[in-house]
């Protein structure tokens, strides 16, 4: 057996890379034909319905404008209602056909029925739900005080995703639709200080990429994969080690918009609309996958001598430090959150911008 392993080792990378390198003409071909038709007859989303969880803010509110400028029904969610606001009024203004809004926490399974539902009610139907919600954090994993930032990492970035596939499924699978969700490079691409997210999100890519085989063609599935875009998430919305959800409030309230985030957003909905499996921005980074494959001591050596683990810190931000907050006794910044925020206000839904009904938040 050792010895059967031995020679495949020696013989089956390089005849494997040599078939490859022969049939990646035909191959790119094939992928052609594929992108062509697939977008000359894109899904039109015309009255089709989304559900956008994670919308109050970065890629989230550009998908939901970009399903706007496509003339869906959307129901947005995330925890903060007042930014729902604001960002239903843009997507009307863009064509979406209407409009809803709900305040709601994706980790809990009720709430994710109490919007899928109320999706169902209202429009009858689901056609494409849109997974962006997302926790990051800066601190190596030695520095973590308080363990119970573990989970709340993992339910945010992986748990806040499932719930909301589970609840949704059965309606997707009456259209046909599409689970679009946001993972990154870091979970193929792991960085230092990411330890969870990364392990996160690589749970959320073989979870999706399970489920593809068992829906097979009945309900789509596109994952987005991407680098580091300008969003409330890389202006200080991080967790902190000391077990806190932890954001330079605020910088985390300053709008970012324009340039990759918004041609990323576009990118994904394109992609979705086009059916496609994987949606990457930038592509070229699947070139350290090779690497990874092939030569990973040589990433190792790269990112060693590239991004030091102390490095990835923003120099003026005390998120990660492990220190306590110096500038919040001098009465500069930051301000501390708690872990989850509790919603006791009572969330209006807005329809069109009609007032529909009201919510009572746990
Ligand atoms: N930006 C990047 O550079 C980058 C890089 C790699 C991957 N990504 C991925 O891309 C996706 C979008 O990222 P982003 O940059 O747009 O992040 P973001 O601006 O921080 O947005 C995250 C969204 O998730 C919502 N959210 C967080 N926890 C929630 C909860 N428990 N229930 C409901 N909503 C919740 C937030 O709204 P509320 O706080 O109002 O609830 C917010 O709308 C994420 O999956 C992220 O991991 C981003």
């Amino acid at each position: 057996m050792n010895f059967l392993n031995f020679m495949f080792n020696l013989f089956v990378p390089p005849s494997s890379m040599l078939t490859l390198a022969f049939s990646w003409p035909a191959l790119c071909f094939l992928n052609a034909c594929e992108w062509l038709y697939n977008t000359l007859y894109s899904e039109d989303m015309d009255n089709k319905v989304v559900i956008i969880t994670g919308a109050s803010s970065g890629i989230g509110e550009q998908i939901a404008y970009e399903y706007a400028l496509r003339r869906a029904n959307l129901m947005l969610v995330a925890r903060r209602e007042h930014r729902l606001k604001g960002i239903a009024e843009n997507a009307r203004r863009l064509g979406a056909r209407h409009v809803m809004i709900m305040a709601a926490d994706v980790v809990k399974e009720d709430d994710c029925r109490r919007f899928v539902n109320e999706t169902v009610n209202v429009f009858g139907r689901v056609d494409h739900l849109v997974n962006t919600v997302s926790l990051g954090h800066t601190f190596c994993f030695e520095e973590v005080t308080d363990t119970s930032v573990f989970p709340v990492l993992l339910d945010i970035n992986f748990w806040g995703n499932v719930y909301p596939t589970f609840v949704a499924l059965p309606y997707l699978h009456q259209n046909n639709g599409r689970i679009i969700i946001n993972a990154s490079v870091e979970s193929w691409l792991p960085m230092p200080r990411m330890s969870l997210f990364a392990a996160a999100k690589a749970a959320l890519v073989n979870f999706y990429e399970t489920l593809r085989f068992e829906l097979k063609d009945e309900v789509g599935i596109t994952i987005a994969t991407h680098g580091w875009i300008g969003s409330e998430m890389t202006r200080g919305k991080f967790m902190l080690e000391e077990g806190a959800d932890m954001q330079w409030k605020e910088e985390r309230e300053v709008h970012v918009t324009g340039g990759p985030v918004e041609e990323f957003a576009r990118l994904i909905v394109s992609g979705a609309c086009r059916g496609d499996a994987y949606v990457k921005f930038p592509s070229w980074y699947d070139v350290f996958l090779l690497f990874r494959v092939f030569a990973p001591r040589v990433l190792n050596w790269a990112f060693r001598l590239l991004i030091s683990p102390q490095g990835t810190r923003r120099a003026s931000s005390y998120v990660g430090t492990g220190r306590p907050l110096e500038a919040v006794s001098m009465g500069v910044r930051p301000v501390l959150e708690g872990t989850s925020p509790t919603h006791t206000a009572i969330a209006p839904l807005t329809f069109s911008g009609q007032l529909i009904s009201q919510h009572k938040l746990d």
